[in-house]
């Protein structure tokens, strides 16, 4: 099977990137989030460094276009084809209330003409540029029925690979998502396909399986890769476990990543919450120091609570910051001793 890294806007950064790819791997492709141009800007300067290449050694990467202009998505997809990439994606599933208003995203899928054409422009200037364009998309914007008439669209253009999230706009990521949307794609499709949605453990993935046959070779996750890092692993059989130490790896490098680009202390901390809101649920029972956590204004009280969860996980006695967090525990304890005595 192959596996995609599914693009989370704000998560899977660079910094996000180049960390789980180092320390886990075992993903094929990983998806840039979006980029979003405009007539004057094609591409800015955040977005221009999170897929630059120098950024992104040794990874697989697909930069990813949000837009409903075809002169918009040429001007960008040319930019992003002289770095380099050869593989450009259109996201066809953003839900976001501003996106759709524009008519982008999961919006654009609401008028299936105009998206004809958009497609018509962007595979000319593809042809002609020698370029591959993916497709993420949903199965429709207010009702699954409209997703035959969209995959009928798909078909006549040489989309490199379908990708699709079963889901329509209006439920943005809750639910189940309709497999049974995927499997008609199956077997309507005449291009190839990719699942993407609620991946988040083996039976999952099992589950998918025994619904459509053998015939899903490839997934795309993002959230279940983010809430449980080894899922790669263990979705391609390297693993059954959670490593606490690959874990703790990835937790320390991606912060120490943030901590060279970003500051001050708090918008580092923001990035970190945002992505224990995924990891709280490898830490049952740990509520009470991840809400801490979550309130942690300065680096030495969210690594005082952040050790203190991951040690729980690993009870790794002789990693420096665990000492450094009991260290400081001890301290506060003698403190409340001597104010008492
Ligand atoms: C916070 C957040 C940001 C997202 N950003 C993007 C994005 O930039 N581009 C995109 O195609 N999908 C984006 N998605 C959708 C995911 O790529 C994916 O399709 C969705 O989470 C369902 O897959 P999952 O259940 O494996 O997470 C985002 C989802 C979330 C929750």
């Amino acid at each position: 099977m192959k596996l995609y890294f599914a693009p989370l806007e704000g998560i899977t950064t660079y910094i996000f990137r180049n960390a789980f790819n180092r320390i886990y791997g075992h993903v094929d492709k990983y998806f840039a989030p979006f980029i979003f141009p405009s007539e004057n800007s094609p591409i800015s300067s955040r977005e221009q460094k999170d897929i630059n290449p120098d950024n992104n050694t040794g990874i697989n990467l697909v930069p990813q276009i949000l837009t409903c202009r075809s002169n918009c998505f040429t001007k960008a997809a040319n930019e992003i084809h002289a770095m380099g990439y050869n593989e450009i994606n259109l996201n066809l599933g953003c839900p976001s209330g501003t996106v759709c208003a524009k008519g982008a995203g999961a919006g654009f899928l609401k008028d299936p003409s105009a998206l004809q054409r958009f497609l018509d422009d962007i595979y000319t200037f593809a042809a002609a540029e020698n370029l591959k364009i993916s497709v993420k998309t949903r199965i429709g914007f207010d009702d699954p029925g409209e997703f035959p008439a969209l995959l009928e669209i798909f078909n006549a253009f040489p989309v490199s690979e379908l990708i699709v999230h079963p889901r329509i706009r209006s439920v943005f990521y809750k639910g189940e998502p309709r497999k049974e949307y995927f499997l008609y794609a199956l077997e309507h499709s005449n291009n190839p396909l990719v699942y993407n949605g609620n991946i988040f453990t083996c039976s999952d993935y099992s589950d998918l399986l025994s619904s459509a046959g053998s015939s899903i070779d490839t997934i795309m996750s993002g959230r279940g890769l983010i809430s449980d890092p080894s899922l790669a692993d263990k979705l391609k059989g390297y693993t059954t476990d959670t490593d606490p130490t690959k874990f703790i790896r990835l937790h320390d490098t991606i912060y120490q990543g943030y901590r060279e680009i970003l500051s001050p202390d708090i918008n580092v901390l923001y990035k970190m919450r945002e992505l224990w809101t995924y990891w709280q649920t490898l830490f049952d029972g740990k509520e009470r120091e991840i809400k801490q956590l979550m309130k942690a204004k300065k680096y030495e009280d969210y690594e005082e609570n952040a050790y203190r969860i991951i040690n729980f996980m690993n009870r790794q006695k002789d990693h420096p910051a665990y000492e450094k967090s009991v260290s400081r525990c001890l301290n506060d304890i003698k403190e409340k001793v001597s104010e008492m005595i």
